[in-house]
């Protein structure tokens, strides 16, 4: 595979050409914000957290293959700014109760509202009626928190690679709904995943609350992200010591 280069920050990158520019950035130890993607899966862009400014122009990291001399911002001034306000919305539209959600400590959207520093939110909160399904026997379905990434329609299939969720209805009245038949089915092991994937605490297992305590948990011990960054700085320390 041909091997291409790249500025991103004025720092000098390799890549594997065609690679998606969160993928490329993080093996060159560099971290992107991103939300609605994940490692591995195909990127659908719907957040736009991944926002970065190629050659001037704005994209988003997640849905653009690098390119051989592609000069890319992501960390000004500017670029924060737009990721901070992309989050501040998110918390504002729904209804986002951090310190009662069994996610808490587990949720990306939490963890980018610690990393881009978010006191409170410059929108004025929407405080939206919505409702919370419990009709499935595994799954609790919580449309207050989801901020429609469709990481579980993407992710969540059974063995015909059919999704358990789908998008219903248009604009801002789009939500996620799960298949009733296949929900009363579903394996608790699917469901477990379902809730891991899901980047809020929109889909909860039932009876499973608190396993890891509160202060113990992914983002409590490490800032989002800075598995990515940590990853470097040990190549730069052996480097270094060599
Ligand atoms: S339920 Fe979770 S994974 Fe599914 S679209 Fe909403 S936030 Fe994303
Ligand atoms: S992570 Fe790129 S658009 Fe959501």
């Amino acid at each position: 595979m041909e091997k291409i280069k790249f500025q991103l920050d004025d720092k000098d990158c390799v890549a594997v050409e065609g690679q998606m520019l969160v993928d490329a950035a993080r093996d060159n130890g560099i971290y992107i914000p991103t939300l609605c993607n994940m490692h591995g899966v195909k990127p659908c862009g719907s957040c736009r957290v991944c926002t970065v400014k190629i050659n001037g122009r704005y994209a988003t990291a997640c849905t653009t293959p690098v390119a051989c001399g592609m000069d890319i911002e992501s960390e000004t001034e500017e670029i924060k700014e737009i990721r901070s306000a992309l989050i501040e919305l998110m918390f504002a539209e729904g209804n986002h109760y951090c310190p009662t959600c069994e996610m808490s400590g587990n949720c990306d959207l939490q963890a980018m509202g610690y990393k881009f520093g978010m006191m409170v939110p410059r929108f004025p909160y929407q405080f939206p009626n919505r409702e919370v399904n419990t009709d499935c026997p595994h799954l609790i379905i919580d449309y207050n928190r989801c901020i429609r990434c469709k990481r579980c329609i993407r992710t969540i299939k059974d063995d015909q690679n059919k999704s358990y969720f789908a998008f219903v209805n248009r604009g801002d009245k789009i939500e996620v709904s799960i298949d009733k038949d296949m929900a009363a089915t579903m394996p608790k092991e699917l469901a477990e995943l379902a809730m891991e994937n899901c980047p809020v605490g929109a889909i909860l297992v039932k009876e499973i609350g608190f396993k890891v305590p509160i202060g113990k948990r992914k983002y409590d011990l490490k800032p989002i992200g800075s598995d990515i960054e940590d990853k470097v700085n040990v190549i730069m320390e052996e480097v270094t010591n060599e």
